[in-house]
């Protein structure tokens, strides 16, 4: 059951509908989930294809991913379950845009990630004009959750995700939670559209710490969630502390949120490397 003094939604981060039924029944409840093309190409199903060597066609891949969805949203229907389009440096907005609409049609309660890039932010504008709800993924500063929220200026709550990549700034010797507090502290001083949602966890102090700086959402792989709830679903109070060991912490930066999202530099290496990586456990599937 959902502890009462649980402000924070929790998505399971995952691409097999298995684990999604399993986390349902072990904490008793899950507000949504979260899928990428690296969760999708390590679906049970799609890794037992792929050793039969019978890789997928582009429709019979998207078609895959569609019935994933399908199954999760009918575990999850007032549920949030966010779809991500195929996106590597070359795609263009229209592209993302396309793919997107074709996404948000599946399911009634798809959430579309686009990738924090200029071709990404210019589609989620449009998406949003078109009635989608939108997660911008791939976020590793405060510059771009702040191009975030510029570009998404004027859309309902709900309608527009964060996703801050933190576990991956961990990999780096960087304190990936520093990235939530900066987000959540620059926010304050906006109009609440966008929500943060703690993504590329690692560990259960990860959640736990995501939980107590207030991010609205945290999604989490299946061990995470299920040590979770074996810990009998804690949420932290003012004597929990975050212990960041040798990791190297990310100062804060005094970020108006009043520019247009172009004027503000949004380039990340780790973002590039996000796609590369995304695009290429989607190709792998593809013959
Ligand atoms: C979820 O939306 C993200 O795609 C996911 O959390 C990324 O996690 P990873 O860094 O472990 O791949």
């Amino acid at each position: 059951m959902r502890p009462v003094n649980l402000k924070t939604r929790i998505f399971l981060d995952g691409g097999d509908p298995s684990e999604t039924k399993e986390i349902i029944g072990r904490l008793g409840f899950l507000d949504g989930q979260t899928t990428n093309p690296t969760l999708i190409s390590k679906n049970p199903a799609a890794r037992r294809r792929i050793e039969q060597g019978k890789k997928f066609s582009k429709e019979e891949v998207l078609d895959f991913y569609r019935d994933v969805v399908l199954e999760i949203s009918s575990l999850l229907p007032r549920g949030s379950i966010s779809v991500e389009v195929y996106a590597d440096a070359s795609t263009k907005a229209e592209e993302m845009l396309q793919e997107g609409r074709e996404m948000f049609s599946w399911i009634p309660n798809a959430q579309i990630k686009f990738p924090t890039i200029s071709e990404g932010l210019k589609a989620a504008e449009q998406a949003l004009s078109h009635g989608l709800r939108v997660n911008m993924t791939l976020c590793f500063t405060q510059e771009q959750a702040a191009a975030v929220y510029a570009a998404t200026k004027g859309a309902k709550k709900g309608a527009v995700f964060v996703s801050p990549f933190i576990g991956r700034l961990d990999d780096k010797g960087e304190n990936g939670m520093d990235l939530i507090y900066n987000i959540i502290g620059m926010y304050r001083e906006g109009d609440g559209h966008v929500e943060v949602l703690t993504a590329s966890v690692r560990s259960i102090d990860h959640l736990l710490y995501a939980l107590k700086l207030g991010s609205d959402i945290v999604t989490a792989p299946f061990g995470i969630l299920r040590e979770w709830g074996d810990r009998g679903l804690p949420v932290p109070g003012d004597e929990y502390s975050y212990d960041t060991g040798s990791l190297k912490a990310i100062p804060i930066k005094d970020i108006a949120l009043t520019k247009d999202w172009s004027a503000y530099d949004i380039s990340h290496g780790l973002t590039d490397k996000g796609l590369e990586r995304f695009s290429s456990d989607w190709n792998s599937l593809i013959a």
